[in-house]
């Protein structure tokens, strides 16, 4: 490769591909000309090393465990500003300035009720449903109820949509929860701020007064931002190929929704807490290890490995600071505290996540501290579904505003050739 140039050979014959350079980070052989110029295709299951798009939202850099949103360190972000300051980020490039983050906050409080008409819809689920599946269910019957902010090429309904679906998702998922609990939903309050709205939406019942603790609702609202954006993971993705074909917002976060929930993405903070309370105690530990070792067993310590980062996840660095924050102001002593600090002191230094280089990623203290807050299991990868509405939103307004073509992959077909029916 040189000149800005990549020369592919294939027998005797040459073609060049343009290199382009981003800002920070690998750059990108351009293959679009590929197939009309070779008759082959690009061969990549999981899309290792494939980009999709270009974006200036978020970058990660792997090897050195960086996370930026527009530039600014995920842990300064976390520190720094809260929730509605990092969407505002994500949305439109820079922070806020104090009058449009008045002005964004005012916006997106004003708008978290739920048309009362939907409230229909939840009494149409089993009771024991799990939330995310009325999350998928209700987050896309959004498209039913907004009309008025479909039209994906109007930038003023694009704008509304946004808001919408970043203030509406807290309400939906606090119903969902109530829902699953069997008690009555309780309605946004627009005094509070957006992680201690939905706390009090999630927890207050209509029979006594329920204050926030400022402590604990700051931490919901770091956990929202650790989670608001990941570039181009699977469900990232997902709203970005739904979205590709001109489907409406509302469709195609609800489609993120559903590529999250499964246990390699966003459903893992799930699966680690369900492996904690599995092991029990650290006495047992070293059996498990050996289980996720064991090539014959499919077993998978959940929470630890990423397909980007090959070293400490920064998000989960800020995860266990939050989780030690929590645990004090509660008094809680967590005995799978104990189990995962032990999980991770041994994988830490055990050969064989050492050599594949995996570590603890966000959701292997998230199950903790939100179990501390008061959240069940089944609500977890419901609350990180909130929080990534935003960087969905953003991705999904990006893609938009970009003008890109459908998504349209194509495949290493290895079925029958042609053969004709025998009668
Ligand atoms: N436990 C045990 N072994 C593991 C783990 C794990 N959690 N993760 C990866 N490995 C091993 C694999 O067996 C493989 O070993 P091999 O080379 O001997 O075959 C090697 O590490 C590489 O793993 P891959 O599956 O090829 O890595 P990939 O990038 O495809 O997968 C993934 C990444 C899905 C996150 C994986 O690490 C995993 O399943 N982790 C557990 C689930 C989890 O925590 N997911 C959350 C991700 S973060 C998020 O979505 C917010």
């Amino acid at each position: 490769m040189e000149n800005g140039k990549a020369t592919l050979t294939i027998g005797n014959e040459n073609w060049d591909f343009d290199i382009h350079d981003g800002t920070v980070g690998p750059s990108v052989i351009d293959i679009g000309s590929l197939y009309q110029k070779t008759g082959r295709f690009t061969y990549d299951p999981g899309f290792t090393s494939t980009g999709s798009c270009s974006s200036s939202i978020t970058y990660i850099d792997g090897d050195e465990g960086v996370l930026l949103y527009r530039g600014y360190p995920i842990d300064e972000l976390a520190e720094n500003k809260d929730f509605l300051e990092v969407a505002y980020l994500l949305l439109y490039g820079e922070l806020p300035t104090p009058e449009e983050k008045q002005d964004f906050d005012f916006r997106v409080t004003h708008h978290t009720m739920v048309h009362e008409q939907m409230s229909r819809f939840f009494t149409g689920f089993r009771r024991d449903a799990h939330p995310m599946a009325i999350m998928c269910g209700v987050v896309g019957a959004m498209s039913a109820f907004y009309h008025d902010s479909t039209d994906i090429r109007d930038p003023y309904q694009r704008m509304v949509a946004s808001i919408r679906l970043i203030a509406k998702t807290p309400t939906i998922a606090a119903m969902a929860f109530k829902y699953s609990t069997g008690q009555p939903f309780v309605y946004p309050k627009n005094a509070l701020d957006y992680a201690a709205n939905f706390m009090h939406m999630c927890f207050a019942v209509p029979c006594e007064e329920y204050q926030v603790n400022p402590i604990l609702s700051r931490a919901m609202d770091r956990i929202f931002i650790l989670h608001a954006d990941h570039e181009q993971n699977a469900s990232t993705s997902t709203v970005r190929l739904a979205g590709s074909s001109g489907a409406n917002p509302f469709a195609c976060i609800a489609a993120g929704i559903a590529s999250l929930w499964g246990p390699a993405h966003g459903g893992a903070n799930e699966a680690a807490l369900d492996t904690f309370a599995e092991i029990g105690t650290v006495d047992r530990v070293p059996e498990y290890i050996d289980k996720a070792k064991d090539k014959d067993d499919p077993f998978r310590l959940s929470g630890f490995g990423h397909r980007v980062y090959k070293s400490y996840d920064p998000r989960a660095k800020v995860m266990e600071r939050t989780c030690h924050e929590v645990l004090d102001e509660l008094g809680i002593k967590d005995p799978l505290l104990k189990v995962a600090m032990e999980l991770e002191r041994i994988a830490l230094t055990d050969e064989y996540f050492v050599e594949r280089k995996l570590y603890p990623n966000v959701d292997f203290y998230s199950g903790i501290t939100l179990r501390a807050l008061g959240f069940p299991n089944n609500m977890l990868t419901v609350l990180f579904a909130v929080a990534r509405t935003v960087g969905w939103v953003a991705q999904w307004k990006e893609m938009v505003e970009d003008e890109q073509r459908i998504g349209r992959p194509r495949q290493l077909y290895t079925g029958s050739t042609l053969r004709h029916m025998t009668t």
